[in-house]
């Protein structure tokens, strides 16, 4: 897709942090902008965010309250936008997504159903309901797009983060497969990988739904502050969108933000290989080796926090909770 002004995008998770960067930068191309989120404050406030940064009329930025989980409101959006806008998106981007970490043998199910749910589930149902809607408004007419921000998760498997994990692989599997699906009709398809973004990603255990918070890690108010100081250190959502416009614009199908991602990827890969061989899993052992001992060293070099800044250890950050009495000690909370 080269060209944006004038028509009409809908990003998921647009209320907050990647989806945000995601929705300024699309207004200002000239979009009309739909952003769809759970969070019907975030929403508000992510209105005017959007036009003072493009300077967009209020008719051009709609925000729609929905829970990407739930298939009949997630519908009932796809109308919103028609009904609003006219049409279906030509820009379809799938950002909302939301994490938890701890060890995966503590893993609950709630923990799998609210993870898998927002970050695969829900990437599915936007698929089934859009793309058909696409296909009939503009194949043959316009360029259009879908998108979905996924991670660099996505290429390895991760002890304290699997759902995570594997709803993103998952992700990256089912844009490979769109690509492939929707280059006959006209319409391009990227997964977008980042390591670290500067979001609220962190907080967002305290809008895990009701009814899926029996979680089997350790999540309290100091995990939470802990997690939030990770990604403040993270890559800037509008930085970040300019990486996702780039690779949408050049048709690519993954695009890794990082002047490394090669290598980055080749690292990856490469992990994958020597899975599959005696030779490689040595070479695996001795790396985990190598990185324990250096992780040894930087603990002891590493200089003493300032005070009250958070330190992983003392807040039981990705530990299992305390009274799972099959999991190893040390991976529960202290
Ligand atoms: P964020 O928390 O700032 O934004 C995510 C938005 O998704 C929030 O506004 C939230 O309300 C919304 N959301 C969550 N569940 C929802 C649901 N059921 N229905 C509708 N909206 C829902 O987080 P961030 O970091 O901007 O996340 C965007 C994407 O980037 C996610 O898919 C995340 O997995 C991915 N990502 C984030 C990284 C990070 O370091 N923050 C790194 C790599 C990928």
């Amino acid at each position: 897709m080269k060209n944006f002004a004038g028509k009409i995008a809908f990003i998921t998770g647009g209320a907050s942090g990647a989806g945000l960067g995601q929705a300024k930068l699309f207004s200002k191309e000239g979009m009309r902008v739909a952003i769809g989120d759970i969070r019907q404050d975030a929403l508000d406030k992510a209105v005017e965010e959007i036009r003072a940064y493009s300077g967009a009329k209020a008719e051009d930025v709609l925000a729609i309250r929905v829970d990407l989980m739930d298939r009949e409101q997630y519908i009932a959006a796809a109308d919103k936008i028609e009904e609003v806008f006219g049409g279906p998106p030509h820009l379809f981007i799938q950002t909302a997504g939301v994490n938890s970490f701890g060890p995966a043998e503590a893993s609950t199910f709630d923990d799998y159903d609210w993870v898998v749910g927002v970050n695969f589930n829900a990437v599915v149902n936007g698929l089934v309901i859009f793309v058909p809607r696409m296909i009939r408004a503009y194949s043959g007419k316009t360029d259009c797009h879908v998108a979905a921000t996924s991670s660099m998760g996505a290429f390895s498997g991760f002890a304290t983060d699997a759902p995570y994990a594997a709803a993103k692989a998952a992700v990256n599997s089912l844009f490979y497969s769109y690509y492939e699906a929707l280059k006959p009709y006209g319409i391009g398809a990227t997964v977008l990988c980042p390591a670290n973004i500067n979001s609220n990603i962190g907080e967002a255990e305290k809008y895990r739904p009701e009814h899926l918070r029996n979680t089997g890690y350790n999540v309290t108010e100091e995990t939470i502050a802990f997690l939030k100081s990770i990604h403040a250190t993270g890559m800037d959502p509008i930085e970040l969108a300019e990486w996702l416009k780039n690779g949408i614009v050049n048709e690519q199908v993954l695009v890794v933000p990082y002047e490394n991602s090669e290598e980055m990827l080749r690292r990856e890969f490469q992990k994958i290989i020597d899975f599959s061989s005696p030779e490689g899993m040595k070479r695996i052992a001795e790396a985990e080796e190598a990185q324990r001992k250096a992780m040894e060293e930087m603990m002891k070099n590493m200089p003493k926090p300032a005070d009250g800044a958070p330190v992983m250890k003392d807040v039981g950050f990705a530990k299992a909770r305390k009274d799972l009495d099959w999991v190893d000690p040390s991976k529960k909370m202290n």
